[in-house]
């Protein structure tokens, strides 16, 4: 057995949300592995009745219930491969792969995490934030987005124990301006620093600046990557990422390596 053909499975749709007005939410039924699932996994799917759109198309673990046996997925339409899976019906049937890569770790004295998020960046944190639901942490995020109407799940996060810090690029909601600002100012004054966990998903802008700041306040940060891939299992080679060492260069793969890495261990281009 390949490992391609160990991590396949079909799926069948057991709810759709519209979360906002390009944003969905997919609920697949899959009981025996819906328990296995780690925050910042994800799976690789195939675009069902779509024979022109060959590659997968991945999409991180967005949350789960094991009671009903179900995990989500929530993303964006931005091209072919997301319109179509928008379209898909109760019950149909999805072939996947997965779960694929890397999981978000929390060391064991942890006091606080802090989730930076940038629009749909937020979609493995729910995960991440019911792995922790029952950990004495404090949990903030920072969350970014183009206008009020595309911030997702708000009241959910907050029933999960987070504090939330918005902006807007429009100032529809929450402070004007890029999220990195805010966070600046939290950890400029916050007290509880040490055993203080940086994650972060989202714009390539916001992750150098997360970088920055990681550099800054001496605090470790873990960045999500969200590189175009293909086989999504090592093969292909496409989504390589580059390993921040002088001299010769090097390379990791974000679908087996990552998609999580320690921020300061590689190079965000773009
Ligand atoms: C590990 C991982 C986890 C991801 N998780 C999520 C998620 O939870 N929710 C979500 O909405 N998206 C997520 N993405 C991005 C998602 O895979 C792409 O948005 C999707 O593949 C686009 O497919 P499409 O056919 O609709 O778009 P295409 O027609 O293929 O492309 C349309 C536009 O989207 C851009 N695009 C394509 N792939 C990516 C990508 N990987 N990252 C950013 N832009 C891309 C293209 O450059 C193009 O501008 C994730 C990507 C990775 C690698
Ligand atoms: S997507 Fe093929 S090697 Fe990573």
């Amino acid at each position: 057995m390949n490992q391609n053909s160990k991590k396949m499975f079909v799926a069948p749709l057991y709810s759709k949300q519209k979360v906002t007005k390009s944003v969905y939410r997919l609920d697949f039924y899959e009981p025996d592995l819906t328990p296995l699932f780690r925050a910042g996994q994800f799976v690789n799917v195939s675009i069902p009745r779509c024979k022109e759109i060959v590659w997968r198309r991945p999409f991180s673990i967005h949350r789960v219930n094991s009671d009903k046996g179900c995990f989500s997925v929530l993303f964006d339409i931005v091209g072919r491969g997301t319109l179509a899976l928008k379209n898909i019906q109760k019950g149909d049937k999805v072939n996947m792969l997965g779960p694929l890569g890397n999981s978000f770790e929390c060391p064991d004295d942890t006091e606080q995490v802090i989730l930076i998020a940038g629009g749909l960046g937020i979609a493995p944190f729910y995960l991440f934030l019911q792995q922790l639901e029952h950990r004495d942490i404090k949990k903030t995020i920072f969350y970014g987005a183009a206008s009020a109407e595309r911030f997702c799940c708000l009241n959910e996060f907050e029933q999960l124990d987070a504090t939330l810090y918005l902006t807007t690029d429009d100032g529809s909601e929450g402070e004007s301006g890029l999220i990195t600002e805010p966070l600046w100012r939290y950890l400029e004054t916050a007290e509880l620093k040490r055993k203080t966990v940086l994650y972060t998903c989202g714009p390539t802008l916001m992750l150098k600046e997360v970088q920055k700041i990681s550099k800054q306040f001496k605090l470790p940060a873990f960045v999500s990557v969200e590189n175009v891939m293909a086989c999504g299992f090592g093969a292909c080679m496409g989504c390589a990422v580059p390993l921040d060492q002088p001299g010769e260069k090097r390379y990791l793969l974000a679908c087996t390596d990552g998609p999580v890495f320690p921020i300061n261990e590689i190079v965000i281009d773009g």
